[in-house]
């Protein structure tokens, strides 16, 4: 493709994502298409000979459109908030435009640059203290496995270099709670701890981790000879944002020597806020921290942030300095290729850095608390409302709620939620996520799309309502 007709195509695309943003809100939130109806659509081999550009973007619209559910609806209220505010858009299409690779400092130096700049200008926006550095990760899975590999290299004396945990007795452990997101287990497994060390410590009545249960495991542990590792916290976990007591648990990782690290996906874009900050009170005992602005914060999926206290442990564990990518700068700059896993890196800061300076950070804070206040005045419908409950404390943007019909109970209920919980989904009026908590299924409501304003939720309200009713009538 020429510039020429890049400039020409690139333009109806523009147009095209432009006019999609206006009227997503008229497409059903979740795609009603049939597990391979797209693929039925789509030739199985690729076309021998060039086709015109016109016919892919029709394509786009008329098969992979109605394949899509709608994240950027207001009327999404599924899992969580993936907001992907337009200017971020364009510093992604900059990004993917520009077409560099930052494999060392001096192969983009403005790549690297900017990535410091932009996660500096996060961490103060958060309210972190100037003694974290970070890095942008493509997701919290990422940086949860690169926090769990330096936790291991630290309590092992940086066994990678002997024999790894093959050669090295005795085991370690890690503590993670019964809460905590699947990826927190995944990247213990994927750092070598084996599922027979990873302890899953029991919630309190709010799912927070309990810190008198965990130094009970600790203490076992270390009773069994085997060394206690790592502590992962989680500041707004998946299923109820329940917020794990940070103080205690670096309290208790000192006391044992643990690494500690912090998933905040989700929830650290509230800590813009600084009315938030009490609910990640103990953060700063941390080691290693996450967060995902490209959950509720509004950058373009992916930029996931990755902070530590001591930058020199991360790249000792990861570095690689082949010969073809040293230069003669390297004493004097960062090179993010040792700050993680992937050797190349996309230019993800300009993503992060065009929503900071569009929005400005009063923007970005008037519309989380419009988030905020949207869930309080559904978190009240709710209490006031009979046959409704809500299972957990609203601590940020999301609802846990049930409705129990007297008479209800048991495998029944959980058939009724999944059933008007499926109702509203397939009308497609709004995008739910039902999930178990406490052994029973429940349906979250994820408040915070960019465009949801409270009309949304109060038809939302009546969706729900009219879905179990007309499934269970009173
Ligand atoms: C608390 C928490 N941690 C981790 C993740 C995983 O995030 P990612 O998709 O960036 O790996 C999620 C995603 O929902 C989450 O809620």
């Amino acid at each position: 493709m020429t510039p020429e007709e890049f400039r020409r195509y690139g333009h109806q695309i523009v147009d095209f994502v432009a006019d999609y943003r206006t009227r997503v809100a008229q497409h059903p939130v979740m795609s009603p298409v049939e597990p391979g109806a797209i693929k039925a659509q789509l030739p199985r081999v690729p076309p021998e000979q060039a086709e015109a550009f016109d016919a892919v973007l029709r394509d786009v619209e008329q098969v992979l459109l109605p394949g899509l559910s709608h994240w950027q609806s207001p009327r999404f209220f599924g899992y969580f908030p993936a907001n992907s505010e337009l200017s971020s858009v364009l510093g992604d299409y900059l990004s993917t435009g520009l077409g560099v690779l930052g494999l060392s400092w001096q192969a983009a130096p403005a790549l690297t640059e900017l990535e410091e700049v932009a996660t500096d200008w996060m961490r103060q926006m958060v309210g972190l203290s100037d003694a974290w550095s970070g890095v942008i990760q493509d997701t919290a899975s990422t940086s949860s496995l690169v926090a769990l590999i330096c936790a291991r290299e630290r309590t092992s004396d940086y066994a990678l270099a002997r024999g790894g945990l093959q050669g090295d007795a005795p085991a370690l452990t890690v503590y993670v709670s019964q809460q905590s997101h699947s990826s927190v287990e995944k990247a213990a497994l994927l750092a070598g701890f084996g599922r027979a060390h990873v302890r899953a410590i029991p919630v309190d009545h709010h799912f927070a981790m309990r810190a008198d249960a965990l130094e009970k495991s600790i203490r076992d542990d270390l009773a069994q000879g085997l060394k206690p590792c790592a502590i992962v916290g989680t500041s707004g976990t998946t299923a109820s944002t329940a917020f794990d007591p940070l103080t205690e648990l670096a309290a208790l990782a000192r006391q044992y020597d643990c690494w500690m690290h912090v998933d905040a996906a989700m929830a650290g874009s509230a800590m813009i806020l600084p009315e938030c900050r009490a609910l990640w009170a103990g953060v700063e005992g941390a080691d290693s921290l996450v967060f995902n602005p490209h959950k509720w914060l509004g950058v373009a999926f992916d930029c996931s942030l990755y902070y530590v206290r001591d930058p020199q442990h991360l790249v000792r564990v990861l570095s690689t300095t082949p010969s073809y990518l040293q230069s003669a700068v390297d004493q004097r700059v960062k090179n993010l290729r040792d700050w993680g896993i992937p050797l190349g890196r996309r230019f993800r800061a300009l993503k992060l850095w065009c929503l900071i300076r569009e929005q400005g950070v009063e923007g970005l804070r008037q519309r989380i608390r419009r988030d905020l206040e949207n869930a309080r005045w559904l978190e009240q419908q709710v209490k006031e409302t009979p046959g409704w409950q809500l299972l957990a404390p609203v601590a940020l943007q999301t609802l846990c709620l049930r409705h129990e019909p007297p008479g209800l109970a048991g495998e029944a209920l959980d058939r009724h939620t999944q059933a008007w919980a499926e109702r509203v989904n397939r009308s497609g009026a709004a995008y739910l996520t039902p999930a178990v908590l406490d052994g029973r299924w429940m349906v979250r409501v994820s408040i915070g799309s960019l465009t949801t304003e409270r009309a949304h939720v109060a038809a939302l309200w009546e969706a729900m309502r009219a879905a179990a009713e007309s499934v269970h009538p009173a």
